[in-house]
């Protein structure tokens, strides 16, 4: 017992308390405790109960059944059959600013495994676990997972799942004996199961509760489980799925699973958010474009689709430029042969058909404007109708001898063989090293059914490689700006966040989708990493119809942009695209630095959100209302996060058209305006308007000297 020492990491509102003698175990993590560590051991140490092991068994770091932990190991592989119940000792602890590197070693398993636990100033807690092969003969790993416990109140979970053109949807669900799990093995991040969720304790919400939220930082396929052991103990993991034989560690090697990242929240999920936020805008998003406004995109996707006509396209960028768009992307459809999405993936050659006098004079076109260019790219894939794949039907992903579905008519390109790898990068190289490209949007349209390599399973080696090439190309262009899309949000986390700048949410432009969607993402990104467009009235891919208020004003709170052909668009609408273009000009800033709050209604028909300034000084809040008002009344508007001694001048700035003539009397704080201080907006609140179902109404607040 007295030869275990304990740490403490502490955030700002978290105190992490761990134990370590012969293993590393977390004792508390949550509220912070200030005072004598050793109080920790006579509180939390636990009972032996009868019926048991006579020895109490620890959730430790890296749990063991050697240790007589009979819960999900950290660790599973063997040694041609042998070492496969390792029990590692710790024995070197490194106590850094940050957190703490636990070395631990199985000397007869001949393992290593460093535990690394670090948690920050903004309570977000990242650790990892690398393995090392230091016996002799190769290992091999069939798991290694991130392992964290959490309190035995916790008994809700809110979960994600989803699919193309409807990311992010949330759902909740009790925590009972059994636990839940979730595994993707898709290949990629997925549509299906975002790898993140959140656990609490009953009923949290999102300004109460106890809250624990995790994101595993990895792009391919992954497993998340929260066990209830039989004891009541909740233990948590995630790690990367590794398939039958991928991972065989020779003498001296080592892997690492990705990153885990969590954090507590004494009072429900807005907090969690704000934890991640800043940790994301601190430390994942790659710093140098930190203090440069993020452009407004016109995208030729939902415009044009696969039509190029050189002139036509300056043309929409001569419109684009007149709206106050500040960055030009030509999507799909540029390439060799690319007339539909059948064919010609691999061929990053220029369509001289559709462009005969070269990408020159549109890029020319387009800088000339003041606006920046861009192009899309999809470099892991190839469709069999290629002049790439018909030269090398080798470089395929693939299990020789078995057929695959395509997905989008298309297969993967197998990253690990050095001159498909080669081939990619210097096909992206050539276009950003000839042409002025201020960002690419790095598309990967299906899913990994065959990660065969040589034979072997390849699953986590093509994601390792496709993060190679990603750096690679950032290494050499570093001022390019990078924006992940797969088929919308079908690869959206962590690690790829590390060296991209921007998700593609959804290919769901409807307004009415898009606001669930873009709330669903909200709880780990902050707005300005999600882009946001304005699509068409009549959305593409629901069919639906929305105003340009609703459009516009759901768009807003991301990273914005418009994905139409301006050219035919009614004087009308340009002037809806030039105002909502305008007005995310005005309050970029707030929105891209402040804190998001995701805001209680008192009727489900609304969601309310909003972005207050780190100062307190200003804050704008969006009322979307979903569907029809339940009641005649809708209750109260109440902004949390404003300085509560502060008096604020509130005064609505953006409304439907039909605003006046749908009632009698709209509440006259919207008309007049009010002041109020930030106490009576949090706890009093302001009487909601009424709106018809499918529009939105922006409110700004700012302080009065
Ligand atoms: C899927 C993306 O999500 C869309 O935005 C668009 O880029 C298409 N691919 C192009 O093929």
């Amino acid at each position: 017992m007295t030869d275990k020492v304990l740490y403490s990491l502490t955030g700002n509102k978290t105190q992490l308390i761990v134990e370590v003698g012969e293993y590393a175990e977390i004792l508390h993590w949550g509220q912070p405790f200030n005072g004598d560590l050793s109080i920790a051991r006579h509180a939390l140490h636990r009972p032996v109960p009868y019926g048991r092991l006579d020895i109490d068994v620890p959730v430790t770091l890296t749990p063991e059944l050697g240790r007589g932990s009979f819960g999900s190991p950290a660790l599973e592989g063997h040694r041609a059959g042998q070492d496969w119940a390792p029990v590692m000792k710790v024995v070197k602890v490194d106590h850094g600013a940050l957190g703490l590197k636990i070395y631990c070693e199985d000397t007869l398993a001949g393992l290593e495994i460093i535990s690394e636990l670090y948690l920050d100033q903004h309570d977000v807690i990242k650790t990892r676990q690398t393995l090392r092969n230091i016996g002799q003969g190769a290992y091999q790993v069939a798991r290694l997972a991130n392992t964290l416990p959490l309190p035995g109140r916790v008994s809700e979970l809110m979960t994600y799942h989803g699919r193309w053109v409807y990311e992010f949807q949330t759902s909740r669900q009790s925590l009972t004996q059994g636990g839940y799990q979730q595994e993707n093995r898709r290949g990629r991040t997925s549509h299906e199961h975002y790898p993140a969720f959140v656990a609490g304790t009953a009923n949290f919400d999102e300004l109460s509760g106890d809250v624990f939220g995790f994101h595993l930082a990895w792009s391919g396929n992954h497993r998340m489980r929260i066990d209830v052991k039989a004891d009541g103990r909740r233990v948590m993991q995630g790690e990367a799925i590794y398939l039958p034989g991928e991972i065989e560690l020779s003498e001296g090697a080592s892997l690492s699973t990705p990153w885990l990242y969590a954090t507590h929240s004494g009072q429900g999920l807005n907090e969690m958010s704000h934890h991640f936020h800043e940790h994301v805008r601190a430390s994942i998003l790659p710093s140098e474009f930190a203090n440069k406004p993020r452009p407004i995109h016109l995208n030729t996707w939902e415009g044009i689709y696969f039509d190029h006509d050189p002139d036509y396209i300056m043309q929409m960028a001569t419109q684009s430029a007149q709206m106050g768009v500040e960055r030009f992307i030509i999507d799909d459809g540029w390439f060799k042969g690319r007339d539909g999405d059948k064919a010609a993936l691999g061929d990053w050659f220029l369509d001289e058909k559709k462009y005969p006098n070269g990408l020159e004079p549109i890029v020319n076109h387009v800088n000339d404007l003041g606006m920046e260019f861009g192009l899309w790219f999809e470099p892991e894939m190839i469709n069999k109708d290629s002049d790439l794949y018909r030269t090398h039907p080798d470089w395929l992903l693939e299990v020789k001898g078995y057929d695959q579905p395509t997905g989008r008519n298309q297969y993967v390109i197998d990253l690990s063989q050095p001159q498909a790898f080669e081939f990619l990068y210097q096909r992206l190289d050539h276009f950003l090293s000839t042409y002025n490209i201020g960002y690419i949007k790095w598309d990967m349209n299906r899913e990994v059914v065959q990660p065969g390599h040589e034979g072997r399973a390849s699953g986590h080696a093509q994601v390792e490689r496709y993060y190679e090439l990603v750096d690679r190309v950032r290494l050499n262009h570093p001022n390019v700006e990078i924006e992940s899309c797969s088929a919308g949000g079908g690869r959206i986390d962590y690690e790829v966040l590390k060296r991209t700048h921007r998700f593609w949410a959804s290919d769901n432009n409807d307004a009415l989708e898009r606001q669930t969607i873009q709330r669903g993402m909200s709880y780990f990104f902050p707005p300005e990493v999600m882009g946001s467009h304005i699509g068409a009235s009549h959305c593409h891919s629901t069919r639906r119809r929305h105003s340009i208020e609703f459009r516009g004003l759901t768009a807003l709170f991301g990273h914005m942009g418009i994905e139409l052909d301006p050219v035919r668009e009614s004087e009308e609408e340009k002037q809806g695209f030039e105002h909502y273009v305008e007005l995310h000009k005005s309050i970029r800033t707030l929105l891209h630095s402040g804190k998001s709050w995701r805001i209680p209604t008192d009727d489900t028909a609304h969601q309310i959100q909003a972005v207050v300034a780190q100062d307190q000084s200003q804050a704008v809040v969006l009322i979307a209302q979903l569907a029809m008002p339940t009641n005649a009344l809708s209750g109260h508007l109440r902004i949390p996060g404003l300085d509560p001694d502060a008096l604020y001048q509130v005064t609505v700035i953006d409304q439907p058209t039909n605003y006046h003539d749908i009632v009698n009397y709209q509440p006259p704080w919207t008309t007049d305006g009010c002041q109020l201080t930030g106490r009576w907006c949090q706890d009093i609140g302001l009487t909601m308007p009424v709106l018809d179902a499918e529009t939105a109404l922006l409110v700004k607040l700012e302080q009065i000297d």
